[in-house]
């Protein structure tokens, strides 16, 4: 079994789900595999109406969904809302493609003949998701294999299966014929034998670029299709002429909303030297006053980190930072009073006189810490937020235009923000980013490329043999 647990109370244990083995994935694999030949043939449009469906029902039971994520991963109700809101979100945006899937038409080059193409869908899908959106990203990845007339076997996550598994009953509900979604449960073990299995078709996975090279690697081997959104190391620049007051509410929110756990979290804010000192002031003031507890009373600005090893590795950056040099302005500690001493709470942290090579700058540490780096000017700064090996999400603080095109020209990420966050991407803009982020993928917006094999199709009505690039 796997027992999800309260990440603000340890001993409160939300959901237990049996662990899939390979049996069970097995079972998930042929179901998914036997139902997709009607459901391949099933009208898109008819398909569509089932994420129709699911958006309504899960907008009615938004709160109900947003209170069992929180217990079970440990994020504000306010932001579990989002993530359920997201999600509904994306299924309306994706159900529209039910009455779209377009392809093209084109003029062949010979007389009598005609040329198009059409998405087809690719067959059994795997999608693999985290616990820090664990509505939000299952929909991001469903929702677009199910319209595109794929079938699929999805593994929440192992710290968030309740919540998971509510998305996919609800999917269910809706019209899904058995075997189109199937659910297993499980860890790393589970997962693996997911991947590996030679019944599905495509991998689409969320989770940490280490865990993203294994997946892409076994994926390789048998020549799948693989979808990786993976770690992020997102900067926000702040100019000497930004609003600061906002830079500093946008650095607040993007640095320890959701407790930092987001591969987009404003983990590095590089400022501007003649800004530096105050807007550090602000920063750590603000970092200070922000009240840790249960993410479901309404009082809660930042909930638990999700389990025990995560606190441990947030923790471990500390002293890597000191040893390096850095200074911990604030935070730098559990929360060992209690009532938080019953779960996993990390104080917000923040880093200054940061070097961009440290590796508390380079390395995605996934919690409520954020660094602080100095730069002499954009140029400068820009340099520094492209150093790393992460490309998702940037954003940059100016009241210059001219700053403004130049950031938006010269930062390689994925996502680009001006005057706001890196956090808080729409579901109808591609979401996704570059080198070690992803491998070139985008869901939201075009995320049919990755559910879809172009098939190109010609017709010739002549009645006799032509030749192409022959017959002139
Ligand atoms: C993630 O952190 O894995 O842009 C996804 C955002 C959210 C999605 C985050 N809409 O922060």
């Amino acid at each position: 079994m796997i027992q999800s647990r309260n990440p603000a109370r340890w001993s409160e244990v939300v959901a237990e789900f049996p662990e899939a083995g390979p049996s069970e994935v097995e079972a998930a694999v042929s179901a998914a595999r036997e139902a997709w030949p009607s459901w391949r043939k099933t009208p898109a449009p008819r398909r569509a109406e089932v994420l129709h469906r699911a958006a309504d029902r899960i907008a009615a039971e938004k709160e109900d969904l947003a209170r069992l994520m929180t217990r079970e991963m440990g994020k504000v109700l306010l932001e579990a809302r989002g993530d359920v809101q997201e999600a509904v979100d994306m299924l309306l945006f994706i159900a529209g493609e039910g009455r779209r899937l377009y392809g093209e038409t084109t003029p062949s080059e010979l007389p009598d003949k005609f040329a198009m193409t059409v998405r087809d869908p690719v067959g059994v899908c795997a999608c693999i998701t985290p616990w820090n959106f664990p509505v939000a990203i299952p929909s991001w990845k469903i929702a677009p294999a199910l319209v595109a007339g794929n079938t699929v076997v999805f593994k929440p996550a192992e710290d968030a299966p309740a919540v998971g598994q509510r998305f996919a009953d609800i999917l269910c509900g809706c019209g899904l014929p058995p075997g189109v979604l199937n659910v297993v449960h499980g860890g790393a073990s589970t997962g693996a034998a997911l991947v590996r299995h030679p019944g599905v078709d495509l991998v689409s996975f969320t989770g940490s670029t280490e865990v993203g090279r294994e997946v892409a690697i076994a994926c390789a081997d048998q020549f799948k299709r693989v979808s990786l959104e993976m770690g992020g190391k997102n900067a926000i620049i702040v100019m000497d002429d930004a609003d600061l007051a906002l830079a500093v509410d946008g650095a607040v929110w993007g640095a320890f909303g959701t407790a930092g756990q987001r591969c987009t979290a404003s983990s590095r804010l590089i400022v501007h030297r003649r800004v530096y000192e105050e807007f550090a002031n602000r920063l750590v003031e603000r970092a200070r006053a922000l009240r840790l507890g249960d993410g479901l009373e309404e009082s809660t600005d930042v909930g638990p980190l999700v389990n025990a090893a995560q606190l441990e590795r947030v923790h471990s950056y500390r002293e890597i930072g000191k040893r390096e040099g850095a200074r911990v302005a604030c935070g730098g500690e559990p929360a060992r009073e209690p009532p938080l001493d019953a779960g996993w709470f990390y104080r917000p942290t923040v880093f200054l006189d940061v070097e961009p090579g440290m590796r508390i700058a380079q390395e995605e540490i996934f919690g409520p810490t954020t660094c602080v780096i100095p730069a002499d000017d954009l140029e400068e700064a820009i340099e520094i937020a492209n150093g790393v090996p992460y490309g998702l999400s940037s954003a940059l603080y100016t009241r210059d235009v001219g700053r403004a095109f130049r950031a938006l020209r010269d930062l390689r990420t994925g996502i680009v923000y001006v005057n706001s966050p890196t956090i808080g991407a729409e579901v109808h803009l591609p979401f996704g980013g570059t080198r070690r982020t992803g491998n070139g993928h985008r869901e939201g917006a075009h995320v049919l490329d990755a559910f879809t094999e172009w098939k190109t199709l010609y017709v010739d009505y002549s009645g006799r043999l032509q030749r192409a690039q022959i017959d002139q």
